[in-house]
């Protein structure tokens, strides 16, 4: 974390990057909000780090807020900037956002972003405070990422649906789960929706346990089976694993990928709380003059946590509920 002089700040910008999450906009609107609470100006960077090349910056005022914070997605869109990677297109990001009188910043995304965000400080002086924003629930530093509630309730009611078509045929079913490297999503749904495995890349992947555990409960009368798998880095995996069960053990598996249906819909309660809760904290926190640092939930608190820190890939906590998960579905 750095302190600035904030004599000068006067104009702030918000933009969110990489995947878009439900909640993004309850960040957005507590952003305005509280910066214009503060005195302050806001604008809009549209399109994440891209918007910044291009000079898609607008104001935005109390009323650009309305109607905002039970929508999913980000109505001030999102995406990945390969270009940002390259320090000559970060300096014309930066001489964009001078031409334009922004002397601070708000992101709300994923570890890619604050890569970003951390270079254009280091560079440039840019002061610029994060927001942990990605449905993955992967960024180091943060026990919560805005969106995983509600990706993780979607991928829930999912699993309760097509447990009804499983049940009624007798089925074993996989469903692959979001969650780039990491299965904080696969973990939660899969003890929410009481699947009886679950497979994701912290956990060294063991097809005799898989087998083992769907054939115990064919023995002692089960019907039907639920898998639950992270897509990890290969989306489509739960084909190969399909693919293994019935080389093995000549299991008919069923695949169902719920892909970016986990990313879209109206926010859950909880999303929309600790969104408005961390962005309105990160206003506060650039006007008090820090900078080079995302706000993170730790237990009940909202705390400064450094993008150096924040960037850091995230120990994966949850691998005791894998034990959970097999003793509720024996
Ligand atoms: O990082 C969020 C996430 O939804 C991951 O779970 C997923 O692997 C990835 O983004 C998909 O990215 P894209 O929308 O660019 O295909």
């Amino acid at each position: 974390m750095n302190k600035f002089d904030t004599n000068k700040l006067k104009k702030i910008a918000v933009f969110t990057s990489g995947g878009d999450a439900p909640g993004m906009n309850a960040a957005i609107r507590a952003t305005v909000r509280m910066a214009i609470y503060k005195n302050l100006e806001v604008f809009g960077i549209y399109q994440g780090y891209q918007g910044m090349l291009d000079n898609q910056i607008e104001p935005l005022n109390l009323g650009s807020m309305a109607n905002v914070i039970q929508r999913g997605g980000t109505v001030l869109k999102a995406g990945r900037c390969q270009n940002f990677l390259k320090p000559e297109f970060r300096k014309i990001a930066a001489q964009n956002l001078k031409v334009q009188g922004i002397d601070g910043l708000i992101c709300i995304g994923g570890d890619g972003s604050f890569r970003g965000a951390k270079a254009l400080w280091d560079e440039h002086q840019i002061p610029i405070v994060g927001v942990p924003g990605t449905i993955d629930n992967d960024i180091n530093g943060s026990e919560y990422t805005i969106g995983f509630d509600t990706a993780v309730n979607t991928a829930m009611e999912a699993i309760d649906k097509i447990r009804d078509t499983a049940a009624s045929h007798d089925r074993l079913f996989i469903v692959e789960v979001m969650g780039r490297n990491t299965g904080y999503i696969a973990i939660e749904v899969g003890l929410a929706g009481g699947a009886e495995e679950v497979i994701f890349p912290e956990n060294p992947f063991n097809l005799e346990k898989v087998i083992n555990k769907i054939q115990h409960g064919i023995d002692r009368g089960k019907k039907s089976s639920i898998l639950v798998t992270a897509e990890g880095d290969k989306p489509g995996y739960a084909y190969d694993l399909a693919e293994q069960l019935k080389q093995k053990a000549n299991f008919d598996a069923k695949v169902c990928i719920l892909g970016h249906v986990q990313r879209g819909g109206s926010p859950t309660a909880l999303d929309r709380m600790i969104a408005s809760r961390l962005a309105a904290q990160a206003v506060l926190s650039l006007l008090d003059g820090n900078c080079n640092h995302m706000i993170a939930l730790q237990g009940t608190s909202y705390v400064n946590v450094s993008f150096d820190e924040a960037i850091q890939k995230k120990p994966f906590t949850y691998k005791g509920l894998l034990d959970l998960v097999d003793i509720l579905s024996q």
